[in-house]
This record gives C-alpha cells, structure tokens and sequence, in this order.
C-alpha cells in the first residue's frame, strides 16, 4: 500500500505557539503559581489531558476565577473580547496571550474599520470562539453570516459604510460566493480576506491527495470545524473518506483491498497521533494485502485480472 502524509497535516503555526507557550508557562510557573487556560487550548483532548497532567487547568467561564487562587491565565490561540482581558486582570490575574497572530490583526483591523464609521461583518460560524472573541473588538455594530440565505437576507440602511473580513478558518470558496452576494447590494465595503492561508494550505493539499487516492484518512478531535472541513473536502473527492480522532478508531479492515491511501490532519492534531496512523498504515501494508489477496483466493474470485485456481492448501 502507498501511503502520502499530507505536508501540512497538524499543528498550524499559531496552534503550535499557543501549546509551546502553555507548557513554558507550566514549567516557569511550577511550585509558584497555578496556570489556567481560558477554554482547552486547542481542540484536541489527548493534548489538553497532557497538559493537565502538567498543571494547567482549564476554566470555561471567568466567575470560576472567584473561587480559583491567584495565578496565570493563558489565551489561547481563538482570540477573546477585550473585555475578558478587561476582567481577568480586574480579578486580580496575570494574562499570557497565546492568540494567533493572525486573530489579532482581525481585532485590529475591525477596530480600525469602526474608528473609520463601518459596520462589521464576519463570515463564520456564529458559535466559534473566535468569532465571538472577533465581536469583542468591534466598536461598530456587528453581523455574523455563515450562509448563502443569512447573505441574501442581510440588510442595512442605504449608504452605510460596511467591511467584511471573515473566521480565519472558513472556506475561501463559500466566503467568496458570500462577499459576491452582499457586494451586489450597493453598499460602500472594505473587504478584507482573513483567511489564514495554513487552512487554505491544508484544504487544497487534502482537497489534491484526495482525487488520487483510493481512501483517505482525515485525523482530529470530533469538535475540531477546521478538521471536520478537512474531512467535507475530501469526501467530495473520495468516497472511502475516515474521520478518525486517533488510530483505535481505524477500521484496518476497510483498507484490505486499498492500494492508495492519503492522511491529513486537522490543525490541532499532535504529531504524535499523526505519525502512529502513518507508521500503522505503512507497516500494516504487506501483511495486510496479503491476508486481502488470501480472501480473494479462498473465494474463487479475481484478482487483479487473473483467474485464480489455487486450492487454499496450496497457499
Ligand atoms: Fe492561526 Fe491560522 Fe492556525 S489563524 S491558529 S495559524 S489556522
């Protein structure tokens, strides 16, 4: 069996900050201070768990702070509002601000944008966290719109001044298909394409390994979007598509009769489970096919064109 690892499987360059900077703070921090994360770092539990084991605890909402001894609290990569800086230092906390680089332009550029009168709207899912913390920033009124028919509805008074950036982690096509629909109702709009490139990196290069490949494996947490579009894109490429958070899920059996198979991963998937998937798919491959080729026989069918006519005792 050939097996082709995605290039961009895994961590992205701003997951992979984020996790570096919750373990520094849990070794710096180590017999001084407790370390919290507001919300699990990424959306990966093997990692999270890890990090527990380590020390950082994680805290889903800011009233937790009250009853929570002093220490440091690590934002992660999604970004938050300005006010949950605003309390979480009120509380008396020190703040480590893990946001991606590219989720802190998106706050910059929609406050700039209301400073300068316009309205903000962002493509995305309304219930991601980092729409939410994008919302946080803005100085304007805000619109969250994630479908064609929320586009089509959308509307504003006459002459309004409007920009339109988008969830870091959307698909380029849909924002696109998005941007044309509200550009053809005559609104003055900046638009600002903040789609990380890591993530439309990764779509692309599953959306290529996918056409090519017999199956595919997509590997990432269940609560992951950017793994499950992962997952959506290669789906439409190939049937034989797996959505699997780590190797126990994999059903090897499916991948007898495979000859091509192509990994990707979502952008919060360790390398470590990455790699055991790849090195598991390697490996198994010979003994695999064999034990295939072993069942074809023993039912008297074809394989690979040839009329098998060997009594199983003679194999
Ligand atoms: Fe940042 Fe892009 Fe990752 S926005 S968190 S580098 S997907």
């Amino acid at each position: 069996m050939d097996v082709i690892l995605a290039k961009s499987a895994g961590f992205c360059p701003g997951v992979k900050r984020a996790v570096n900077m919750v373990y520094e703070q849990t070794e710096k921090c180590r017999g001084r201070e407790p370390v919290y994360t507001y919300g699990p770092i990424i959306h990966n539990d093997e990692v999270v768990r890890d990090l527990a084991a380590k020390g950082a605890e994680v805290i889903h909402s800011l009233e937790e702070l009250d009853d929570l001894p002093k220490g440091t609290v690590v934002i992660r990569s999604h970004g938050v509002a300005r006010s949950v800086y605003e309390t979480i230092e009120a509380k008396g906390f020190h703040i480590i601000d893990a946001t991606c680089p590219f989720v802190k332009r998106i706050h910059n550029i929609v406050e700039e944008q209301g400073r300068d009168g316009r309205n903000i709207i962002i493509i995305g899912d309304p219930d991601h966290p980092e729409v939410q913390g994008i919302q946080g920033w803005c100085l304007t009124p805000s619109t969250v719109i994630q479908s064609v028919d929320e586009a089509v509805k959308f509307s504003q008074m006459k002459g309004e001044k409007l920009c339109i950036i988008s969830q870091t982690t959307f698909n380029y096509n849909k924002f696109k298909e998005l941007v044309e629909i509200l550009s053809e109702k005559g609104y003055d709009i900046n638009c600002v394409n903040s789609i990380c490139n890591a993530t439309a990196v990764r779509q692309q290069e599953a959306r290529d390994i996918a056409s090519k490949e017999d199956a595919m494996i997509v590997i990432g947490d269940k609560s992951s979007s950017n793994t499950r579009k992962l997952y959506e894109i290669s789906k439409k490429e190939c049937e034989n598509t797996y959505y699997i958070q780590t190797l126990v899920d994999l059903d090897l059996t499916a991948f007898e009769s495979i000859r091509y198979v192509g990994i990707t991963a979502g952008a919060s998937t360790p390398n470590n489970i990455i790699e055991e998937v790849h090195t598991a798919m390697s490996e198994m491959s010979f003994e695999q096919l064999l034990e295939a080729s072993l069942k074809t026989i023993r039912n008297g069918e074809v394989v690979e064109g040839t009329v098998i006519d060997v009594k199983e005792d003679e194999i």
